[in-house]
């Protein structure tokens, strides 16, 4: 028996920082919706009053000295508490629940940019999320350098525009490219190892583009067949 038997769709978004994920995921759930369905949207690290406070500190670049085992510590303590507040509560009322970001992040970013390797992740994703898995994962491909540039300029347009002092949310931007391809390249290996779960798309072209791919994937790999139509 699955350790999270629930009744809802879990949907979860990834890819690189500023590949349109965000964008993305909101076209897609005004799509479901105007299906008919009931659609959460949320976001990790994040997601709950707990969860944002862990990500204030996770992602601002005044946070300096951070380990990579305190990093992957606290992406999972964000984790654990919007799965209980938020995800299983949604999924057992039958919603669709779609995450901007879930342990696949981890695995690509501590895992493989912070060299952490998947086991610990893998291993903490059991015991603090009870295996808790999508029924899918959209992966977005997109080229490394456009959206890693992307995200810095969006980045640094907000902290422009806010007053000296706040938080910003910066700190991973500051990463190198070395550390973006390994990103990319540990990505890449869990949609190899987990086809059944997770569907790359070509981020590379418009934005119009990749959402008619992925209403396409979702709808075939759910049956969501409009209820509405
Ligand atoms: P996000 O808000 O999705 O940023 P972006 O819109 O730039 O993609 O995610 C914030 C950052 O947190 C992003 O750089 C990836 C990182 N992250 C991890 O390193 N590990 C994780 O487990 C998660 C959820 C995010």
């Amino acid at each position: 028996m699955p350790t999270h038997p629930h009744r809802g769709k879990f949907i979860t978004l990834e890819g690189l920082d500023g590949c349109g994920k965000s964008t993305q995921l909101e076209r897609l759930a005004a799509v479901l919706r105007a299906d008919g369905f009931s659609v959460v949207t949320t976001r990790e690290p994040g997601g709950t009053e707990t969860g944002e406070k862990i990500r204030k500190l996770l992602l601002d670049t005044a946070t300096s000295g951070l380990s990579p085992l305190s990093e992957l510590a606290l992406m999972f303590a964000s984790r654990a508490q919007h799965i209980k507040e938020v995800i299983q509560p949604a999924l057992a009322e039958g919603r669709i629940v779609l995450c901007d970001r879930f342990t696949d992040s981890s695995e690509a970013y501590q895992g493989g940019g912070r060299k952490l390797g998947s086991e610990a992740v893998l291993a903490l994703h059991r015991i603090l999320c009870g295996g808790l898995q999508p029924e899918l994962t959209i992966l977005m491909d997109s080229e490394l350098a456009a959206s890693v540039d992307r995200a810095r300029r969006r980045n640094q347009a907000r902290t422009a525009g806010s007053s000296s002092g706040e938080s910003d949310e910066n700190r991973f931007e500051h990463e190198s490219r070395a550390f973006f391809e390994r990103v990319r390249t540990a990505y890449l290996a869990i949609a190899a190892r987990e086809p059944q779960r997770v569907v790359v798309v070509d981020a590379r072209g418009t934005a119009e583009d990749t959402h008619k791919q992925i209403v396409e994937i979702v709808r075939r790999k759910l049956k969501l067949a409009a209820k509405t139509a």
